[in-house]
C-alpha cells in the first residue's frame, strides 16, 4: 500500500475526481478511515471540541495536539495525514509558522493547516520553501470566531471576493489545497473553476473538489445540535449508548460475564 501524496490530491483534480477527507483524532478511528480509502485525515484543532471538551478551538495548545498526530499516523499506512496548526501557534510570523509546522511534522504528519487567506500567505510560503506542505483555510475561520462575529456563512454579496481573493492567495503562496468553511455555494463553485488546487468544502456546497466533515458529526457521534452543512451517515452514539446500558444492566443482573468468558 502506498502513502497517497499530495500530488495525488492535486492529479485528482485534473481528472475531475471528487474525494472525501475526515477528521481523526486515534489510532482506532484512524485505522478503520485509512482502511476505508479515505485519502487525506485531518488532525483537526476541533480536537479542541470533540476530544477535550472545550467550547471553542481557541484554548488547544500544540502539546495536546501532538500526541493525537502521532496516534492516528501510528495507525495509517495509506491515508495522508494532515495536522491542524492550532490558534496561536503561527500568527507571528513565518518564523513561528515554521517551528510550530516542524514539531508537528516530526510527530509524523505529512502536511500541515492554517486558517487564513492573504493575511497569512508569508506563513504558508515559508512552510512550503521548507519542504512542508500547506494546506490552507479560507471563508468562515474558528480560530477568528470574535472578530468574524461568531459562526456566519462568509462571502455574501460584496463579500465574494474577499474569499476569492484569500483564496488565490493561498495558492499562490503555494499551498497544495484549501478548505472553504462555510461559504455559499456559487462562491466556492466560482474559486474552485479558477484554481488549480483542490478546494475542499465544508459547508461549501457541491462543488468543491473535495469535501470535509468533523468525524463525530458525520458519525453521529455528538448530542444531535450539528449545522445545516452536516449530514448525519450514522448513529454511532445511540449505538455507543445502548452498549453501555446493555453492559452495565448484565453485569448488575449477573448474565455478565458468563462462562464463555471465564478462565478454567
Ligand atoms: O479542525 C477541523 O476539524 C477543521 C475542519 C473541519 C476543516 O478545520
Ligand atoms: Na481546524
Amino acid at each position: 500500500i502506498k502513502r497517497v501524496r499530495t500530488r495525488h490530491l492535486v492529479d485528482a483534480k485534473a481528472r475531475g475526481e471528487k474525494w472525501a477527507m475526515l477528521t481523526a483524532y486515534d489510532t482506532m478511528t484512524a485505522r478503520i478511515f485509512d482502511k476505508e480509502g479515505i485519502p487525506a485525515l485531518l488532525v483537526g484543532d476541533s480536537a479542541a471540541n470533540v476530544v477535550y471538551g472545550y467550547d471553542s478551538s481557541l484554548p488547544v495548545e500544540v502539546d495536546e495536539l501532538l500526541p493525537l498526530v502521532k496516534a492516528v499516523v501510528r495507525s495509517t499506512r495509506r491515508s495522508l495525514v494532515v495536522a491542524d496548526l492550532p490558534f496561536g501557534s503561527y500568527e507571528a510570523g513565518p518564523e513561528q509558522a515554521l517551528a510550530t509546522a516542524v514539531r508537528f511534522m516530526k510527530a509524523g504528519a505529512q502536511a500541515v493547516k492554517l486558517e487564513g487567506g492573504r493575511r497569512m500567505a508569508a506563513q504558508i510560503r515559508a512552510l512550503v520553501d521548507a519542504g512542508i506542505p500547506v494546506m490552507g483555510h479560507v471563508g468562515f475561520t474558528p480560530q477568528s470566531e470574535h472578530s468574524l462575529g461568531g459562526y456566519r456563512v462568509q462571502g455574501r454579496s460584496d463579500a465574494a471576493e474577499e474569499v476569492a481573493a484569500d483564496a488565490r492567495a493561498v495558492q499562490e503562496a503555494g499551498a497544495f489545497a484549501v478548505v472553504l468553511e462555510m461559504v455559499t455555494g456559487s462562491v466556492a463553485e466560482t474559486v474552485t473553476k479558477e484554481l488549480a488546487i483542490p478546494t475542499v468544502g465544508i459547508g461549501a456546497g457541491n462543488s468543491t473538489d473535495a469535501q470535509v466533515l468533523v468525524w463525530q458529526d458525520m458519525a453521529g457521534m455528538g448530542d444531535g445540535r450539528t449545522p445545516k452543512f452536516v449530514k448525519r451517515f450514522a448513529n454511532v452514539g445511540e449505538e455507543l449508548a445502548r452498549a453501555a446500558r446493555d453492559y452495565a444492566d448484565e453485569v448488575r443482573t449477573g448474565a455478565f460475564p458468563a462462562a464463555e468468558h471465564t478462565f478454567d
